[in-house]
């Protein structure tokens, strides 16, 4: 029953509406199609469209975004493990931020290095801020 269906859509009336488009002969008949005519090819332009659409889309450039796998691109590479200790005794100010992101130019310090990471990748990471209390 459903191939019957589709048979028939494609065998009788896919032909039938194709033979009913108002195509014109030349690029210049476009010009002088009227509305209702345009409304008719609308269905088949959208389809001609898609299919182009989807024919050239492998080809087209990748999205802006950075798709690397690595998180850690350029700090201390030498090193099989970054590892960073800091003494909590040592904290001087009240408020130390320390790089997650893994850009910053002064790690383990963030230097806002992640604005533009997340910029550039739609990341949503920040710092970690240690807040010290005055006693
Ligand atoms: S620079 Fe890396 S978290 Fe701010």
């Amino acid at each position: 029953m459903v191939l019957e269906s589709i048979s028939r859509i494609i065998k009788v009336q896919l032909p039938a509406y194709l033979k009913r488009l108002p195509l014109p002969e030349t690029i210049g008949g476009f010009a002088r199609l009227t509305v209702s005519e345009w409304l008719r090819l609308l269905p088949l332009l959208g389809i001609l469209a898609l299919l182009g659409y989807l024919t050239i889309r492998p080809f087209l450039p990748k999205k802006k975004k950075q798709r690397d796998s690595l998180i850690n691109l350029k700090i201390q590479k030498e090193n099989p493990k970054v590892v960073n200790e800091i003494d909590i005794e040592d904290l001087n100010s009240s408020n130390v931020c320390y790089c997650r992101c893994w850009r910053s130019k002064t790690f383990p310090v963030c230097d806002k290095s992640h604005l533009k990471h997340n910029e550039l990748t739609g990341d949503n990471v920040g710092p970690l801020i240690l807040k010290k209390k005055i006693l």
